[in-house]
């Protein structure tokens, strides 16, 4: 392997949970090692004023102007990210003249392709300064001016990850969901595959004021609407092929709005597991099996209505294979960041649909 570099990857998710930040050592091809880790949560007023900025930048996207509350967000998003950064470096007994670069993804508040336009909120020269690393972030928006849907953009690592298991489907439940087909011949082929937990969160966020249905404790006392989610599948986005790709605000709640707050919570569930094994349909062939990352794997009615949803085929958890089903979304854009500096390509026309593989990422390098 020609020269490791130590990389740190920083997610912020469209779930706002917090930031997951995770140490990986990579050519930017093979993974070396995996290092330290750490989970900087966000307290419920940063979780608001991001669900507001989400609003602003709603109607900024729909051609209104940029609103300012925006560049003070941005810049306590950053001090929150370097908060992570110094926490990892302690937790992995690192300086920061170990690290060789830090992946910052920010925080999406809007995401339209369709229109060329992606926004992630988050300042590469002020976590450069803050940190005294060098910073690779804005990696979306070179995919999405190319004409590709910006995302996903964790394929190339899932890959890097599964290859071994191929014929294989990863898939990430996060606010939105996510999957990346590797063929045995390493094909890959990725989209998403709609809502993650977004909708269970912010279902149970209006009924509760909790932002997460723990455990699954409110879908589980519910009934799946069947109606319901038969209509909510009919949406066109799940008939498209891919390459696609969706935002988290795509899905409004409308339809269950009639239904108490556990039958709604278990039909959203089960209208988030459904919609991930409709994938099934997009992909060039059955996977050996399918497994399972990010937040929505600690969901066990989640789980159990998606291994309903997939009866015969083998589902597993990111952890059943030994990987860190927590942070593979952060260790993605350590890889990223690495490939980034090696030019190397970070999203391909199936992944994306982008017309050819790209590279992307913006370098802030740190104060001389
Ligand atoms: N114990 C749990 N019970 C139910 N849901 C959970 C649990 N832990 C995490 N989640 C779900 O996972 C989400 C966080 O997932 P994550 O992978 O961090 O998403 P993102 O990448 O969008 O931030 C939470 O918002 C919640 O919906
Ligand atoms: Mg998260």
């Amino acid at each position: 392997m020609t020269s490791v570099l130590k990389a740190i990857g920083l997610m912020s998710g469209t779930s706002m949970d917090g930031i997951d930040a995770a140490v990986l050592e990579t050519d930017g091809e093979r993974i070396a090692a995996f290092g330290a880790t750490h989970f900087e949560p966000y307290g419920p007023e940063m979780r608001a004023k991001l669900r507001a900025g989400m609003e602003r930048a709603a109607s900024w996207a729909a051609g209104g102007p940029l609103p300012a509350e925006l560049a003070d967000l941005e810049r306590e998003l950053t001090q929150a990210h370097a908060r992570a950064v110094d926490a990892l470096l302690r937790s992995g007994g690192l300086a920061a003249r170990d690290v060789d670069v830090v992946g910052f993804h920010g925080q999406a508040l809007a995401h339209r392709p369709e229109q060329r336009m992606t926004l992630q909120i988050g300042s590469g020269p002020l976590l450069a300064a803050m940190s005294g690393i060098d910073i690779v972030n804005d990696f979306r928006n070179a995919d999405v001016r190319a004409g590709g849907q910006g995302a996903p953009l964790v394929p190339i690592y899932h890959a890097a990850l599964a290859s071994d298991r191929a014929p294989v489907a990863v898939v990430n439940i996060g606010g939105v969901a996510n999957l990346t087909f590797v063929g045995r011949n390493g094909e890959l082929v990725a989209f998403d595959t709609g809502p993650g937990n977004a909708p269970i969160d912010d279902w149970t966020l209006q009924h509760t004021g909790k932002p997460v249905d723990a455990g699954g404790a409110l879908a589980a006392k519910g009934r799946v609407n069947e109606s319901v989610v038969a209509h909510l599948l009919q949406h066109p986005f799940f008939a498209k092929p891919a390459p696609k790709s969706l935002d988290r605000m795509a899905f409004s709640l409308d339809m269950a709005r009639n239904l108490s707050a556990e039958d709604g919570a278990a039909t959203l569930t089960a209208f988030t597991a459904r919609a991930i094994a409709g994938a099934a349909k997009h992909l060039p062939s059955p996977p050996l099996e399918w497994i399972v990352c990010g937040g929505g794997r600690h969901n066990p009615v989640l789980m159990r209505e998606l291994h309903a949803a997939l009866q015969g085929s083998r589902v597993v958890t990111a952890d059943d294979v030994g990987w860190r089903g927590d942070f593979i979304e952060a260790e993605a854009f350590a890889y990223l960041a690495v490939r980034s500096l090696r030019g190397l390509p970070i999203s391909f026309p199936k992944t994306t649909g982008v017309p050819r593989p790209m590279s992307g990422g913006a370098l802030s390098a740190k104060p001389a």
